[in-house]
């Protein structure tokens, strides 16, 4: 029995806590920077085809499969996969059960460094500012530079005070504000954007479905490689968080309520951005560009340019921080199960370490691609099909299927198994593949 199995071991005190924290993870930057743009590259409304299939069959059986890992072990992965191991005499379980928390931990430093970007360009928009630079020249003498480090750091403590208060009063809190006003300014500037003269446009662009898309390879592999992301799977962050669950809660309902909800803000993102670039014939990106240099450039010829960018830019730090602080969570809950350190030592361990290997990173653009590229591709899918593995083929299926109904209002049948052990794991595996063969997909 493991240190936080003998103490009495944190958790989320509501299922609207747990709910609001797995949709406030899920839902970051890729929602934003990166649905919009392809779901308009991509054939508008067709790419929602595979994207639906995609998020709705695969991405929640891999929410599935964490979060029950997580419950039913009472730890993360670290635990969990070691505990597995030893249980099926299986060597090596502390160093492949250490994987998914190093995958998660690289993501929270990639991710800290473009939080700073949007704390700073939420800085120059409520102070007025954003409305008299160069988009392009500015964020190329920021991003990538020493100007960006105090950014950086503001993120990472940011998302330590947060961790630092623990599941119930730090993670479960901050979801359960900033979610829910994170939705009502969504709808806000989708109304705004979409009032915009020109805007339909750029409705027609996300709406009207390209079919003959759909025969393109790239569009499926995109789709797929969104859906992966989209929901955070890594094998760690949500196996944590379904650690804090107990059993009388909805495993698949929640699964599905993330995917839901993840996709609702998604799509929203996209009739904010799309048609408010539209309606001012810039043509639309994807990535930093599209939010540090194309969006603002939108905002400087509106009226009332700084609230509107101030909002946008506040929404976002909201989606960014309830995602690092999952991000964050992850190595925190690692250490704490493995060591004597408290809660606070820990957090500001991983913190300090993280801030440190990022700086480098931090003044150096092409470093930090070629890192986050290498966190996304490789080590976090790798730390997802881990823990799917273990799940599907070191769990027996009465097992299993008890463990995922447990609480359930709509369990799922015998099908699920099957679907796990063939389809999830060798998708996942596909994931890592074409992911090398395209870059990044996600
Ligand atoms: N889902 C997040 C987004 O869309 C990013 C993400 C990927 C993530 N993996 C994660 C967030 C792990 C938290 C934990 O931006």
């Amino acid at each position: 029995m493991t240190k936080e199995n003998a103490t009495s071991r944190e958790g989320f005190t509501s299922k609207f806590g747990f709910i609001m924290s797995c949709i406030g993870s899920a839902l970051g930057l890729g929602n934003i920077w990166m649905f919009s743009y392809k779901l308009g590259a991509y054939g508008g409304a067709a790419f929602l085809i595979p994207y639906f299939l995609f998020v709705f069959i695969l991405s929640t059986t891999g929410l599935i499969t964490e979060f029950t890992f997580g419950r039913y072990f009472k730890a993360g992965s670290y635990i969990g996969i070691n505990t597995l191991f030893k249980k099926r005499n299986l060597k090596s379980g502390k160093i492949i059960g250490l994987l998914p928390t190093l995958g998660i931990t690289g993501i929270f430093i990639f991710y800290c460094i473009v939080v700073g970007w949007v704390l700073k360009y939420f800085a120059l928009s409520i102070t007025g500012k954003i409305s008299t630079i160069d988009t392009q020249t500015y964020f190329s003498n920021f991003s990538g530079t020493s100007s960006s480090i105090p950014w950086f750091l503001l993120a990472v403590v940011i998302t330590l005070l947060i961790v630092i208060s623990g599941v119930a009063k730090g993670i479960e809190r901050l979801n359960k504000i900033v979610l829910p006003i994170l939705f009502v300014i969504f709808i806000f500037l989708m109304f705004k954007s979409l009032s915009l003269e020109g805007a339909m446009e750029g409705v027609r662009y996300l709406v009207i479905p390209r079919w003959e898309v759909l025969l393109n390879a790239k569009t499926w592999i995109m789709a797929l490689g969104q859906a992966f992301f989209t929901v955070s799977l890594t094998g760690c962050g949500m196996v944590v968080y379904g650690s804090y669950i107990n059993k009388d809660f909805d495993i698949p309902t929640s699964s599905l309520q993330t995917a839901i909800f993840d996709t609702l803000a998604a799509l929203l993102a996209s009739f904010i951005i799309i048609p408010a670039v539209f309606a001012f014939n810039i043509a639309p990106d994807s990535g930093p560009s599209l939010l540090f240099i194309t969006v603002p450039k939108v905002f400087q010829s509106m009226p009332y340019s700084s609230v509107i960018s101030s909002l946008f830019f506040l929404s976002i730090i909201f989606a960014a921080i309830s995602s690092s602080v999952s991000m964050l969570e992850g190595p925190v809950e690692t250490l704490l199960s493995a060591t004597n350190l408290t809660r606070k030592k820990a957090t500001i361990l991983v913190s300090v370490v993280c801030f440190l290997l990022g700086l480098p990173l931090a003044v150096n653009i092409g470093m930090f691609g070629q890192f986050a590229d290498f966190i996304t591709i490789v080590l976090s899918p790798i730390g997802v099909l881990i823990v799917a593995i273990c799940f599907f083929y070191l769990f027996d299926k009465k097992t299993l299927l008890k463990a995922v109904n447990q609480g359930s209002k709509h369990p799922v049948g015998s099908w699920f198994v099957p679907l796990g052990k063939y389809v999830f794991v060798t998708t996942t595996i596909l994931v890592i593949i074409l992911g090398l063969i395209y870059g990044s997909i996600g």
